[in-house]
């Protein structure tokens, strides 16, 4: 039936506008991963990969260091203001409680990977397998309050974010030269062996309810400044055997994705191209307000690229203007543009579908 009027066009715009902001807010979202979407879990652990110290958390709202690898907000802090929800609390936090739990659970671990070996040097974390066993927890938790069918809808209408991999070559593969794991395979079977175990960690969170998950591949990993600064020879290149690592495995876990939505016959996992994002801003950091894609805004050395971010660092004063805070994390800014391209990208940069078109579909749904 086609309106006819002004006023069913502006009844048929407003009920279409209230649909759509049903299916955001009131949405759970949980996150999973390493140092790239940890907002604090780590500051609960005796472990070495921290962000709980200045001048970590200077652009946060609240300007002190939260453990987020940030100046400011990261991935998950702007995903979670399009649910328009409050930035979800670390699992471990102890404020993690009651109605609190309904918003969802970030359980990333900074260091971890896909394997369990990945991150050893940083001793206490939490691994994915584990991360999974405290996403069971937290459902019995919930059910406790809401009950076991409503505990299964939350977690079957949330938001999933998964974000993992680059440790297992950065803090693995290529931790040392002619590393235990670099003589045991080959680069293109060590590959192999992360997108089998990542796949079989995807279907796990599908077991446990997961129905919409973003799946990020990894970024430019040569072109971090840590690797400008150790590996890049001449003149701020990209590290190239880096860069095929991340060559070989991005297109490898898009497969991966095409094959497990096609086994479980919907479009559950949605693959993020942050390695194209990135590449955007390293190849022409100024169409994106840049100053620099190669120095980072904290640190010391080439590029600001070696060792720690701390209060001893060089610190830039216009912090919009770095794509990377710290040798390894983008910036507030970049994440604020990794998250646009989520919402609106093209099929190039979110297969099969960007979040404003999975918005769209959960609304009907
Ligand atoms: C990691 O460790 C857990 C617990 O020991 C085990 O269940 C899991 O299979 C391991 N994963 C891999 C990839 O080895
Ligand atoms: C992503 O989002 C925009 C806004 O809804 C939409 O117009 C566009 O077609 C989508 N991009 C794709 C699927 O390429």
């Amino acid at each position: 039936m086609a309106p006819r009027s002004f006023l069913d066009v502006l009844v048929l715009v407003l009920a279409l506008a209230a649909l759509s902001h049903r299916a955001k807010a009131g949405r759970s979202f949980f996150v999973f991963g390493d140092s790239l979407v940890d907002n604090g879990n780590n500051n609960y652990l005796a472990t070495t990969a921290r962000a709980d110290a200045y001048p970590y958390g200077i652009d946060f709202p609240t300007h002190r260091p939260t453990g987020r690898f940030s100046n400011g907000l990261n991935i998950p802090d702007y995903l979670s203001k399009q649910l328009g929800s409050e930035f979800l609390l670390p699992y471990l936090s102890p404020e993690l409680n009651g109605r609190r739990l309904l918003d969802g659970a970030n359980f990333a671990s900074a260091g971890i990977g896909i394997l369990n070996d990945t991150g050893i040097q940083f001793i206490n974390i939490i691994r994915m397998f584990r991360q999974l066993e405290y996403f069971e927890e937290y459902q019995k938790r919930v059910a406790a309050l809401i009950g076991a069918q409503k505990t299964t809808q939350l977690v079957n209408g949330a938001l999933v974010l998964v974000t993992v991999g680059g440790n297992d070559f950065v803090n693995n593969y290529y931790l040392v030269p002619f590393s235990a794991r670099s003589r045991q395979y080959a680069l293109p079977d060590y590959v192999k062996v992360l997108i089998v175990e990542y796949q079989k960690l995807l279907m796990r969170l599908h077991e446990l309810g997961a129905r919409r998950v973003l799946v990020t591949g990894t970024g430019p990993l040569g072109c971090v400044p840590a690797e400008l600064a150790m590996r890049g020879s001449n003149g701020g290149q990209c590290s190239a055997e880096l860069q095929r690592a991340a060559a070989l495995y991005n297109p490898q876990l898009l497969q991966m994705i095409k094959g497990l939505n096609a086994q479980v016959g919907s479009n559950v996992f949605v693959a993020v191209n942050t390695q194209q994002m990135h590449n955007d801003f390293v190849s022409n950091p100024q169409a994106f307000g840049f100053e620099t894609s190669k120095v980072a805004c904290c640190g010391q050395g080439p590029y600001n690229g070696l060792g720690l971010c701390t209060g001893a660092s060089n610190l830039c004063s216009n912090r919009d203007a770095y794509a990377f805070w710290d040798a390894f994390h983008p910036s507030q800014k970049a994440n604020g543009m990794i998250v646009k391209q989520m919402l609106s990208g093209s099929t190039k940069y979110m297969y099969p579908m960007n979040l404003t078109t999975i918005f769209e579909l959960d609304s009907r749904a």
